[in-house]
């Protein structure tokens, strides 16, 4: 069976600087695969990728082994598959909740103002935001920002969750209810891929976790393997600086 998720031989350029330099790597489906690496390794860049918001310069981004890297592809229609949420809930502030959900359901796709609405207050119950849904954004808390934007995410019922840091702007005590989130979304079975800086939950909660320097997908195995006993002497040295920071 194809993977959900297919990345062949990926290269990425901003000018003469090199930010992907064939990347390799497969998402099966229901899998919870964590990218960690230090600042600049191209995780962010990986995913902008995969969500074909970057032209590449090289290689190919396969969906249900479907090449939408291809340019003969829309990437419109391919992104219907994927949903993303980054770091900034770029959420709209002069729109409530509730329109903020539905408002790429009815003004890019077409669908209908009860359909999407409806299909809106069914996402916002699982995220636990059904009594906000007229709320405006600056109403809410970080992590409930970050809870919408999520539920805005999976309003197409995305085949592929592509997650960049989207706890590193909370404060402390809001990330916890983020990635509770989270991990509710890995144990009903969907398939994510996404950069974190939060190991403990990347050992909690991962299926594999992928190590990335310098562009390269240096290596990748079990949370308990990677993050326990790595091959790689560059790993090793990334983990230890995050121990010392207190961070594993
Ligand atoms: N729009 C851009 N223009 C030029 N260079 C870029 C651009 N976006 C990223 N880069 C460069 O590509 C490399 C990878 O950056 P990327 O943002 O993917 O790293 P990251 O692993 O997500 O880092 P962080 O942990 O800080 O988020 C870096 O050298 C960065 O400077
Ligand atoms: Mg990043």
């Amino acid at each position: 069976m194809n993977p959900v998720l297919g990345v062949r031989g990926l290269v990425k350029r901003y000018g003469d600087r090199t930010a992907l330099d064939g990347i390799d790597l497969d998402v099966h489906e229901h899998e919870v695969v964590v990218l960690i690496g230090p600042s600049g390794s191209g995780k962010s860049t990986l995913l902008r990728c995969v969500d074909l918001l970057e032209e590449i310069d090289d290689g190919q981004v396969l969906l249900d082994g479907v090449d939408v890297s291809d340019p003969r592809v829309d990437p419109d229609v391919a992104r219907r598959g994927i949903g993303v949420v980054f770091q900034s809930f770029n959420l709209f502030p002069h729109m409530t909740v509730l329109d903020n959900v539905t408002l790429a359901p009815r003004h890019v796709h077409g669908v209908a103002r009860e359909t999407a609405e409806s299909r809106a207050r069914d996402l916002l119950d699982r995220v636990g935001l059904a009594d906000r849904a007229d709320a405006y954004p600056d109403r809410l808390s970080g992590g409930q920002q970050q809870r919408v934007a999520i539920a805005r995410s999976l309003a197409y019922d995305p085949r592929l969750l592509l997650l960049d840091e989207i706890t590193s702007a909370l404060d402390p005590e809001l990330v916890g209810e983020v990635l509770a989130l989270v991990r509710e979304l890995a144990e009903q079975g969907r398939t994510i891929l996404m950069a974190t800086h939060e190991m403990g939950f990347a050992r909690r909660v991962a299926d594999r976790v992928c190590f990335l320097d310098g562009g390269r997908l240096i290596e990748q195995g079990p949370p308990e393997q990677v993050l326990g006993d790595p091959e790689h002497e560059r790993t090793r040295r990334f983990l230890a600086r995050i121990v010392d920071a207190g961070r594993l």
